[in-house]
């Protein structure tokens, strides 16, 4: 790499002044006024509202995994599917299909949840309720489909104690308590066979309603009566209701959903009799995607019924259904209902539109049922009642001021677990606490039990990044998800970042970072318009539309305002495509491919070009540095490649030395984004392990144009320069994100931002942080 002597002696003092390799931790950057306009055009629900109000804030996440031995190591698959609270708030009980059993967690400390053990059950739990101090636990012991049974175990709290156990003669899905204590009411779902036919009702035996009248203080008292609700209007097939999740008003109302039938019914405990059973309906969702084709386009109307799953009572008269669609149906939203049927408010797309702006749609759900609202709860915020939606497939929390029952307002979106099932609000301490079922160590995924909290004048630390509505014809915000590398632009604040493959039409992304969120103001799809692409690999990347099909990992402006990507080539030399860096232009058109020099592009393995950034080494264009992932066939160690943008040539390699550390879970170490400030290369380290596995995610730098490097393979010198780790930790409550790989630097700090894999077996949350120099 050629430079001046003078511009080395430059960059070198310069160096030593602003890099002394100390950051602090990021100072809040909150913005009330833009959070509530920017953030609210994600939901046309959405007012822009009073500034000063109160959020929650997610406060931890308990690792179900920590019931088996403290540090998380073991493979065994636990879960946590629905979660229920003592009345003091203390305690939570969950239901471990996974484990068979029912679990407790202590939450006095909220912020530091601690398990107090776990007691395995005879078959396989579905949900569990909580008054005074005993829990009731409903399990599933059935054979098979037809021949069906189950159980409802009555546990004393602290220390959980078996009291009692109660017959139900079928499979329980959900079991709530009134709020007088009175009453159990269990929905007896007795399941179809998915696999059987069609999977399609009717199938026998049918479902039906288990009411316990639990007034006596001795549960061996209680008396059990069953409500048949086959038979009535407005269910499809009434002769196999499928009874799901029960919710129950202070009138001592139950509501109960029959998810494939489209239905819910209505029961009177004292009388315990049906006093209306009501369709769900179908809803016609404005613009929503429908199509897997690695685009999200919410531009299709689609007519679907809702088939609710979860319900909950927002007062006395009216209850919210989470649209669901188990079956054929998906209302991707939720609904709320008078008592007497009719709809007071539907949410159409807004929770499609919502989990886009900030980037939580799972693509891969398009052709399903999107983001797959599944459970609701109803509580409090600011003084207001308040609806808390989980969303299934997006991982997610959408919260909603519910003061009028016609027109809720969206208030605000929070990260869970993977895959949230169960939630519940806590009434005695202001918590929502949910429950993430899935646990699968191979992907990184652990369940939890998330815990939020509201805090005066503190605002939402979620999402970092939201998107303005699109600029196109599309009805809908600019949809984002796996941003996988980051540059500084030419003006103060913006970033420039880009989606890697899991998207097949490659787009940049400009992103504002004034404010907190960040927003997503632009985006620049990339075009082959002059066939560059195309003549140098016929087929390879292109679509039929001239955009194209990149793994980008890497973003760079370089001083002519190019934007440089560099783009992982997948595979072996042998089999794979290759890694290539493009020069496209400020509207996205590509001008130049540029390969890798011949004799390193043999020897390509997987793990290729990861980031890219832009040098000035007093040449009249200077220059490019470029980092492999991980060491390719027959190398010590991944390459650092230096290109002349003048010259158009490749100048020669450095090698890297990663850190040796060991991975509890087997991973491996190596190199992501790479960005040069000040004469100083900025590189992450990492390894591919999240949450409790992740060991490795640093920021080291070099200095490129050190005088002991001649660019012909010279292992280099690294320095640590900070530790994400804690941040990480910090921000996600302990679900470290695993591919930490964006990284820009400048005079003031630095961004770093993890990959959400486009919301596929990951959390999909995306943490932007900036960590400003000491
Ligand atoms: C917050 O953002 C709004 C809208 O962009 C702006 O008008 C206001 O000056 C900002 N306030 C602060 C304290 O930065
Ligand atoms: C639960 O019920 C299903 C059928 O509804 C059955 O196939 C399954 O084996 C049951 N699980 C347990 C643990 O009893
Ligand atoms: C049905 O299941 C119960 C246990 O759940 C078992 O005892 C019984 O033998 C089964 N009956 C048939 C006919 O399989
Ligand atoms: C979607 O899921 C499939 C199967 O899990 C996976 O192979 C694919 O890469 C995913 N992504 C997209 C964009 O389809
Ligand atoms: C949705 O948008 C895409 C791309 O802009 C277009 O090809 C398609 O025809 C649109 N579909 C509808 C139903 O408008």
């Amino acid at each position: 790499m050629k430079l001046s002597a003078a511009l080395l002696l430059l960059s070198q003092l310069a160096v030593s002044q602003a890099t002394s390799g100390r950051l602090k931790e990021p100072s809040s950057n909150n913005n009330v006024s833009n959070q509530r306009t920017r953030y609210a055009k994600a939901s046309k629900t959405g007012k822009s509202g009073k500034e000063e109000r109160d959020y929650f804030n997610r406060v931890s996440n308990f690792f179900i995994c920590s019931q088996i031995g403290a540090s998380c190591t073991e493979d065994d698959a636990t879960s946590a599917e629905i979660v229920a609270a003592s009345e003091d708030g203390m305690t939570l009980i969950y239901t471990d299909a996974e484990k068979g059993g029912v679990g407790s967690v202590d939450i006095t400390d909220y912020a530091n949840p601690k398990g107090t053990g776990f007691i395995p059950t005879s078959g396989e739990p579905t949900s569990v309720a909580i008054r005074g101090k005993y829990a009731v636990v409903v399990e599933n012991t059935s054979q098979d489909y037809v021949n069906v049974s189950g159980q409802l175990h009555v546990f004393r709290l602290s220390p959980m104690t078996l009291m009692h156990t109660i017959q139900l003669d079928g499979q329980p899905d959900s079991v709530a308590w009134s709020k007088d204590g009175k009453y159990i009411v269990v929905a007896i779902e007795n399941e179809r066979d998915e696999d059987l036919g069609d999977g399609g009702l009717p199938q026998m035996p049918p479902g039906f309603v288990v009411v316990l009248d639990a007034s006596d203080a001795d549960p061996s008292k209680w008396t059990r009566t069953d409500v048949d609700v086959t038979g009535l209007p407005g269910v499809r097939f009434p002769e196999d209701p499928e009874p799901e999740y029960v919710s129950i008003n202070k009138d001592n109302i139950a509501v109960v959903t029959l998810q494939e039938n489209n239905a819910m019914v209505l029961i009177d405990l004292k009388t315990k009799t049906v006093v209306n059973s009501i369709s769900a309906g179908e809803v016609t969702l404005t613009n929503v995607d429908v199509v897997e084709e690695g685009v999200i386009r919410q531009n299709v109307s689609i007519t679907k019924y809702r088939e609710p799953d979860g319900v909950a009572w927002a007062d006395n008269k009216h209850f919210i259904i989470a649209n669901e669609g188990d079956w054929v149906g998906g209302g991707r939203g939720f609904t709320i209902f008078h008592k007497d049927g009719t709809i007071v408010y539907e949410a159409n797309d807004d929770l499609e539109h919502i989990t886009a702006a900030v980037g939580h749609y799972p693509e891969n759900r398009s052709e399903n049922k999107g983001n797959e609202p599944e459970n609701v709860a109803v509580g409090m915020l600011d003084g207001k009642p308040a609806a808390f939606i989980v969303s299934e497939r997006s991982s997610v929390i959408f919260v909603y001021d519910i003061s009028d029952v016609t027109e809720p307002k969206f208030i605000q979106v929070l990260p869970a677990g993977l895959s949230p099932e169960g939630v519940t609000f806590i009434a005695s301490r202001n918590l929502v606490v949910a429950a993430c079922e899935v646990d699968d160590r191979g992907i990184a995924a652990r369940a939890v039990i998330s815990i939020y909290k509201t805090k005066k004048s503190e605002l939402p630390s979620y999402p970092t990044i939201t998107s303005l509505w699109s600029q196109s014809d599309i009805a809908a915000p600019i949809a984002w998800g796996a941003l996988s590398g980051l540059s500084f632009g030419s003006e103060e604040h913006k970033l420039y970042s880009i989606e890697d493959s899991f998207y097949s039409s490659s787009r940049i992304f400009k992103i504002d970072t004034k404010n907190h969120p960040a927003i997503i103001e632009k985006t620049i799809t990339i075009m082959d318009m002059n066939g560059v692409l195309d003549a140098a690999y016929p087929g390879v990347f292109g679509n039929a539309d001239k955009t194209v099909n990149l793994d980008q990992e890497g973003i760079t402006l370089d001083s002519k305002g190019y934007l440089w990507v560099a783009s992982e080539g997948s595979g072996t030399a042998a089999s794979g495509t290759p890694n290539i860096l493009v020069k496209v232009d400020s509207t996205g058109v590509i001008h130049k491919v540029v390969p890798l020099p011949d004799d390193i592009a043999a020897k390509q393995l997987k793990w290729g070009l990861e980031g890219v950034t832009f040098v000035d080494d007093g040449s009249e264009s200077g220059a490019l540095i470029a980092c492999l992932q991980r060491p390719w066939s027959g190398m010590d160690h991944p390459l650092i490649l230096a290109y002349s943008i003048g010259s158009e040539s490749w100048d020669g390699y450095l090698q890297y030395p990663l850190d040796a550390v060991e991975s509890p879970n087997g991973g491996w170490i190596g190199l992501s984004d790479i960005s040069f400030y000040n004469g100083m290369a900025y590189i992450i380290e990492r390894d591919n392990q999240g949450g409790p596995d992740a060991r490795v995610k640093k920021v080291y730098k070099f200095n490129p144009f050190d005088s002991a490097y001649t660019w012909q393979g010279e292992v280099i010198n690294k320095e640590l320069v900070y530790d994400m780790m804690p941040k990480l930790e910090e921000v996600s409550q302990g679900l470290t994100p695993e591919k930490v790989e964006g990284l820009a630097v400048n005079d003031k700090g630095m961004f770093i931002m993890n990959d959400n894999d486009g919301v596929d077996d990951y959390n999909g949350a995306t943490y932007l942080e900036f960590i400003p120099w000491l």
